[in-house]
Order: C-alpha cells, then structure tokens, then sequence
C-alpha cells in the first residue's frame, strides 16, 4: 500500500481546513440567512450554535478520521469492523455531489460577475439594473452553465493535483489574500451613509426576532458553514499529522469561520441600507447589493474584479474539499488512479449542475417533491443528510467509540491539555443528537 498523503504544515492544515469551511456558505449564505431571519439576534444564536454544537460535532469527526486515516466510508469500517456504521461515510459522498450540484452553479455566477466586472458590465448602473441583470441572466441557458463548467475545469486541475500540491498549496495562497481583501472591503464599508443602519441590524440584538424558525435556521446555518456531518472533515483530518493539535484546529477554524461570516455582513450590511435594498432579499443579496457598493467606491473597476475573484476562491476551498470526500473514497475502495477518480467525479457534478442551473429557466417547472431541481439538491443535502450525518457522527463517537480512545486521539497521547473533555463528551452524548434531531425534523418541515 503507498504511504498515505498528509499535509505538511500546520499552516496547510489550517488554510486547508479553513478553505473547506470559509465559502458560499460565509460569504453567500449567511448574509442572506441573516437578513431574513432577524438580523443581529441571528447572529447571536448562530455563535452559540458553533460552540455548543459546531465545535463538538467538529472536534468527533477529527478524531476518528485522524485515528483511522482513511476515507470517511473505510474510517468507519476500520473502528468498528463487521458493523453497518460505514453507511454514515457513504451518506456523505451523495451529500458531497449534491452540495456540488447547487453550490457550483452560485460558483459559476461568481465568475460571471467576475467576467463582468472586467467587461465593465456593472460599471454606472443603478440599483433596479443589478436586480433585472441578475434575473435575466441566472434565467438564461448557455451562460451560467458555461461559467459553471468553467468552474468545475479549475476544481479538476487543482484536485488533480493530489493533496499536498494541489489543495495545501492553493490554500497556502488563496485563504489569507481572502481574508485581507474581506478586511479592506469591511473597512470601506464603514464610511457608507448607511453604515449605522447596517451595524445596528447585525449587532443589536432584537430578543423578541428569536423563535423556534430562528433557532433552527441558525443551526443549519452553523452545520452548512462549518462543513459538518458528511465526511468532509473526517478526509481532511485523515491528512493531518500526529503532532497536530485537534482542539486548537477545531477552535481556530471555527473561530475564522465566523469571522469571516461576520466581516462579510459587515461589508454587505451597510450597504443594503445605503442603497436601499431589502435585508430579507434571499439568494440574490450578494448579487445585487455589492455591485452597488462598488460603483460607490473610487478605484470601483478593480475592487469589484477582486471581490468576486475572492467569492470564487472561497468558493473554490470548499467545492475541493467536498469532491476530496469522493475523491478518496473511488482511489482507496476502487483502486481508481487519482485523475480517474476525478475526471469521473467532476463529470457527475457537471451534469447534476447543468440541471440545478436550468431550473432557474429553462426547467422552472420541474418539480421534486413541489422543490425545484437547484432547491431540491440543497434541501436534501443541507436539511437532510447533513443533519443526519451529523447526528450520527456525534452519537458514534458519544456512546459507540471507548471512550478512552477517543481522549487519547484528542489529546495526541498525552501530549496535550484535555480538561474539556468531560464537556466535549456531554455535547457528544446528548446535546448535539438532541439539537440535530430537532434540525432534522424541521429540515422535514414538520414544525411549519
Ligand atoms: N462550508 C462550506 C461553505 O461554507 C460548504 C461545505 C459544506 C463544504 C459541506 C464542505 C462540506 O461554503
């Protein structure tokens, strides 16, 4: 057997691990979750959320995909031979084409509004253009299916790379140029007529805006972002060394997850109210409000080329580590060469991407259990099997594992500090189940 990949530094474990997490689902998703579901108490509920909830669920699946060093199916297998766990790792890999189903045709509107940017498309346009640009172009055939594909050649290229060539390095580069342009963009943000509005919809909590909705969307939310519950987290870790420090991982990801959540509402937030836009827009919130930012900033040209081109490279994190789920998964159980294993893979998500972008269009009328095709794909992974994973993983290593095992995986044998080990196990055994079980009934619909 060849001698298994692992990333080498702590730096690449870090950006890699971090660029799964930090993606549309930070920078697209959270701002509109946060604008529809009340704002600064969203927030609140959500940080919550990543500690009682992320944190743990995170921290399972770096200790047993650490420990068996395999892909998120074969980890379970190794731990816990002759049992039927190991569906929980296949769930993950429907989740994985599912996910990249959806999330690569936002992906590829990124790059249209890349190309657009460059083309001088935006430029000297009011607020209603960006709304109907928008519209009329997500509605439209060859174009996003066409910026789609492209997306998901630079996924192939970069996956096809293997572990430490590709994903490491490109993280090494991409994560921290995000993180420096979210902050200059922030800080331009700031100076806007309706900066006040903006930070006051994020940061002051209105209690009486929390429900049970609420609650439940904020979790989602922490699990989406966080990139929890489908195996994604136990491939990556199955990269890490044995020096690496799982707890301090889980806590910096986590942590720079959120912030960039929150550095993007900040920049997004004042702007909606600067130019007038409604905070419970949906999907396209980041479409049509930060093209407007730009064309009040001078230098506009080049900030939006940036901030698109960052959008596609949080993207671009992410989508890499949910075709690695796969990925390893085809090499390790089928013996598939590596390229193999990706060609094979990128074109599954390109055919169930082509269908996601046509349900904006050409397709809007082909339903799925009354969702369309692009709304289909996300429910099921996002609502269902995410939730489901999720649960699971934490049940697993809560009651299933030894407990001993697992401190020991933790704490690198000894070597490190574990005292919130008793905590971590009460989150593992009851809250995180309990708190998921309650997601997944409401992914279901059953508290509408
Ligand atoms: N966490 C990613 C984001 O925020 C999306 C993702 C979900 C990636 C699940 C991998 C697994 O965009």
């Amino acid at each position: 057997m060849t001698k298994r990949a692992t990333f080498a530094t702590r730096l690449g474990v870090i950006a890699a691990t971090a660029g799964s997490s930090v993606g549309l689902g930070n920078i697209w998703r959270f701002p509109y979750e946060t604008g529809q579901n009340g704002g600064a108490a969203f927030l609140l509920v959500y940080c919550i959320c990543v500690i009682v909830l992320g944190l743990p669920v995170m921290l399972a699946e770096f200790t047993i995909g650490r420990s068996a060093k395999a892909n998120a199916t074969r980890t379970f297998m190794k731990l816990s031979p002759g049992s039927y766990w190991f569906i929980v790792g296949f769930l993950g890999i429907f989740a994985a084409v599912f996910i990249m189903g959806f999330y690569s045709v936002i992906a590829g509107w990124t790059l249209e509004y890349v190309w657009q940017s460059i083309s001088f498309g935006l430029t000297g346009k009011d607020p209603a253009f960006f709304q109907s640009a928008f519209v009329e172009f997500t509605s439209s055939s060859f174009r996003p299916i066409f910026w789609t594909a492209l997306f998901l050649l630079i996924n192939y290229i970069i996956l096809s790379r293997g572990v430490h060539n590709g994903i490491e390095k490109a993280s090494n580069i991409l994560m921290p140029l995000l993180f420096v342009l979210l902050i200059i963009f922030g800080i331009r943000s700031l100076f806007l007529s309706g900066t006040a509005e903006g930070l006051s919809f994020m940061f002051h909590p209105d209690f009486s805006k929390i429900d049970s909705g609420v609650v439940l969307r904020a979790m989602g939310q922490a699990f989406f972002s966080l990139s929890l519950g489908m195996g994604t987290l136990i491939t990556y870790s199955s990269y890490f060394s044995e020096n690496t420090s799982l707890p301090k991982t889980a806590v910096t990801v986590a942590s720079l997850d959120t912030v960039v959540a929150v550095l993007a509402g900040i920049v997004i937030f004042p702007a909606v109210f600067s130019f007038g836009i409604s905070p419970s827009q949906g999907p396209e919130l980041i479409f049509i409000t930060l093209p407007n930012v730009f064309q009040h900033m001078p230098g506009a040209y080049f900030w939006s080329i940036l901030f698109f081109i960052l959008i596609t490279v949080a993207a671009l994190t992410s989508t890499i580590s949910l075709c690695e789920v796969a990925i390893a998964f085809l090499c390790e159980e089928f013996g598939f060469i590596r390229s193999r294993a990706t060609q094979l893979l990128v074109f599954i998500c390109f055919v169930m991407s082509i269908l996601c972008s046509l349900s904006f269009g050409a397709l809007s009328d082909v339903k799925i259990f009354g969702f369309t095709i692009f709304d289909f794909c996300d429910f099921l992974a996002s609502n269902i099997l995410l939730p489901l994973g999720g649960m699971l993983i934490s049940i697993y290593v809560g009651w299933k594992l030894d407990r001993k095992f697992v401190r020991n995986e933790l704490n690198n044998h000894g070597k490190i500090n574990d005292w919130y080990f008793p905590a971590l196990m009460i989150c593992l055994k009851y809250i995180a189940p309990v708190a998921i079980f309650i997601i997944f009934l409401s992914g279901l619909g059953l508290f509408k």
